[in-house]
């Protein structure tokens, strides 16, 4: 795609489906939790899994993070490959093809990777001293979401191993509390608490045996304002606020951030009474949280997504033609930007730039 034939044009001007961002919401989301990160003196290193462009995370990286999180090592490739040069990736990486890219990432950019398992952190120790590089890592712990981390009692016996092993450097440690997003108020309140106490417990406990802590890492876009807040962690990972979705907006009550994160879709079809058909289905929208939001006419709904096809709900009263465009907001930016191979950044309707999801289908 001739990315220049856009610039300065109407997001009209480009076909349907687009995916794209209002820049200036997108640095508002920004602003928002850069200055939460600094009130509370804590370290912002957004999380990139669901953006995957490496001209959005060095955007990131200017607004003041001080580098990225991402899930997997070809994501962190991308990422390096466009100039991205300190990342967390908070994520095991297992097995010696992965941990072979992660040696040659660490040649070029600071790399940091979670670690919960003796043999893994042997594994890396090996292939990284045999390569003569350092590879700093964070113990993984179970903060309650049963997903990867080591409960808190086995934390010293990793961060002994990681002491005592070359090319290994012990940073810190890691605990995310996914099962905490989705939390009513209170709850959520309350849990990311314990989560924090829980990491503050782990620090105390291994600084107590003489392990430098440096870095506790944690916080996702559904609590950040409770994890940046308590004390727990000093580096943020929450990354998807700054594009948001109808999932952090209604199902995580997110505060005081808006809808970044856009999708114009245009009327295929409209022969059923009270419905227009889209040329956006879940190929476009994804769908694994639920259907996206239509922003742009205040009466129409989303009925139901095929692969290729938006069924919306509109006042039968009202008259739609082929081709009228609707605006979407996806779901859960998560499971819809991935699908896309451009983002194109609008501001005041009008295109400034296109920009690259070189991450999409990046998955080792
Ligand atoms: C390890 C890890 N950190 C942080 C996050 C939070 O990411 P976001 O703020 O983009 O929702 C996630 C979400 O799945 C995660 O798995």
């Amino acid at each position: 795609m001739d990315k220049t034939s856009f610039i300065g044009k109407h997001i009209d001007y480009a076909d349907t489906p687009v995916l794209w961002l209002n820049i200036d919401a997108f640095d508002r989301n920004v602003i928002r939790m850069k200055e939460f990160c600094n009130k509370n003196s804590v370290i912002w290193r957004p999380h990139v899994k669901a953006s995957k462009s490496p001209d959005l995370a060095l955007r990131l990286i200017n607004s003041g993070a001080v580098g990225i999180t991402c899930a997997k090592v070809s994501e962190a490739e991308v990422m390096v490959a466009g100039g991205v040069r300190d990342l967390l990736i908070a994520n095991e990486i297992v097995g010696n093809t992965k941990i072979n890219r992660l040696i040659e990432i660490s040649k070029i950019a600071k790399v940091c990777v979670a670690c919960d398992d003796e043999q893994n952190i042997q594994d890396i120790s090996k292939i990284a001293s045999d390569s003569n590089v350092i590879i700093d890592v964070l113990v993984d712990l179970n903060v309650g979401m049963d997903r990867c981390g080591v409960h808190l009692d086995k934390a010293p016996v990793l961060a002994k191993l990681v002491s005592d092993l070359p090319g290994v450097r012990l940073r810190g440690l890691m605990g995310y509390e996914g099962h905490v997003m989705g939390l009513d108020s209170d709850d959520k309140r309350d849990v990311s608490k314990d989560v924090s106490e829980l990491i503050s417990v782990a620090r105390r406990n291994l600084e107590s045996q003489g392990f430098e802590i440096e870095i506790c890492s944690g916080g996702g876009t559904g609590n950040y304002w409770h994890s940046a807040s308590l004390g727990g962690i000093n580096e943020l990972q929450a990354g998807g606020g700054a594009l948001m979705d109808v999932n952090y907006m209604e199902q995580m009550n997110v505060p005081n951030h808006e809808y970044a994160l856009f999708i114009n879709a245009q009327i295929v079809s409209t022969t059923v009474p009270g419905q227009v058909v889209l040329d956006s289905g879940w190929k476009t929208t994804g769908r694994h949280t639920g259907l996206p939001k239509v922003v742009s006419h205040p009466d129409a709904k989303v009925k139901s997504l095929s692969a290729e096809h938006g069924m919306i709900s509109v006042d039968s009263n009202h008259s739609f033609n082929h081709g009228e465009r609707m605006t979407l907001v996806p779901h859960y930016s998560d499971s819809t930007v991935l699908l896309h191979r451009n983002l194109f950044i609008v501001k005041n309707d009008i295109v400034e730039d296109v920009w690259e999801i070189s991450g999409s289908g990046a998955l080792q």
